[in-house]
């Protein structure tokens, strides 16, 4: 039997932190042995906040770079940046017939980011191309932080919607939203997201950050009042947050956790979550810094023309049931 494909894909923006990593990425890899996987850097995606072009295509490398470091390898997973697929765009358009606007409104990190990079139509039908992004490849399984849990509610609607009106094309995609570190929190606001755009640093932990960075991050990190380490999100969210991170780091459950450390001091936890956390960046590091651009962007290249002619495949079809042949 043909294996299930699961795509996902990430924004070149900012730097790929560990809420990235454990919420999305790690699962990336790991879901390489048992599926299809194709994997995208969404650089039309981040074109929806102004971007500086000459930053922009070192952003793009960058990413891709640290999407291998961490282990998604090129020559077993499709790995592509999205523009270079023009196929996305053009189901985007198709879908976008199909897209009530009171779905859009609904989108709350349109609201967000419209807040934050003023509202444009790009932030507005971002939704409907990436259910685009995870149809023109017919993919069965998205894995996700719980943040795109909305969207990936559209792609599926899309789906069904296409599907009813069209005749049978698109399998209905369902998310990988894993049970931990689906919301990995910001290290000065444990009630918030670590996000990329947090302009405050030392929220998050970057995939490449130094030993010396992880350290002092986490040693600032905001904690709870009171002591004792437990796994507490509405009274202790800080530490909470520091052990799921300390629990994906080191493959251990929580509970083991919280029994092997419940009467140590927080500065004490910090430590080992930090040293944790250093270890579990060192492969990724040392990784990236073996990786060569030149060699990278023929990778991605070839990613894209794979791309290209796998989904030209799938739209041919679309453009047949849209009545788009042209004979
Ligand atoms: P992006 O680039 O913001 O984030 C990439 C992935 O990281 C997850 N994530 C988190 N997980 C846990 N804790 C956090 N604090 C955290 N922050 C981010 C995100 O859920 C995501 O899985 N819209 C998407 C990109 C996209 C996409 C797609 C994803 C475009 N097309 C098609 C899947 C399928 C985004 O902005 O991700």
């Amino acid at each position: 039997m043909a294996k299930q494909v699961v795509f996902s894909g990430i924004q070149p923006t900012g730097d790929i932190h560990i809420g990235n990593y454990l919420g999305a990425l790690r699962n990336w890899v790991r879901l390489q042995d048992d599926y299809d996987t194709i994997y995208c850097i969404v650089d039309l995606h981040a074109l929806t906040i102004p971007q500086d072009p000459t930053e922009f295509e070192a952003d793009r490398l960058r990413a891709a770079k640290m999407v291998i470091a961490a282990g998604v390898d090129p020559t077993t997973s499709l790995f592509y940046y999205q523009s270079q697929v023009p196929q996305h765009t053009e189901l985007s358009w198709i879908l976008g017939t199909l897209t009530q606007l009171g779905a859009l409104n609904r989108m709350t990190q349109f609201k967000e980011k419209a807040d934050q990079a003023g509202e444009n139509l790009g932030l507005y039908s971002y939704p409907v191309l990436m259910a685009a992004d995870i149809l023109i490849h017919h993919a069965h399984k998205v894995p996700v932080g719980d943040d795109q849990t909305q969207h990936l509610e559209l792609a599926r609607d899309l789906a069904g919607r296409f599907n009813r009106r069209f005749g049978d094309e698109f399998p209905v995609p369902e998310g990988i939203i894993p049970e931990h570190g689906a919301r990995i929190m910001s290290l000065q606001d444990p009630t918030s997201k670590m996000s990329k755009s947090d302009p405050n640093l030392g929220s998050r932990i970057l995939l490449l950050d130094d030993p010396d960075t992880v350290r002092k991050k986490i040693g600032r990190a905001v904690t709870d009042s009171g002591s004792g380490i437990e796994y507490d999100w509405d009274n202790k969210p800080g530490i909470t947050n520091l052990l799921e991170i300390l629990s994906l780091f080191t493959d251990t459950a929580v509970d083991a956790l919280v029994e092997e450390h419940h009467d140590k001091q927080y500065g004490a936890f910090k430590q080992l979550v930090a040293e944790a956390v250093v270890d579990g960046l060192a492969p990724i590091r040392s990784a990236y810094s073996s990786l060569e651009d030149a060699e990278v962007s023929r990778l991605m290249n070839k990613g894209a023309l794979d791309a290209r002619s796998s989904a030209e495949k799938y739209q041919v079809g679309v453009r047949e049931k849209l009545g788009l042949t042209g004979h």
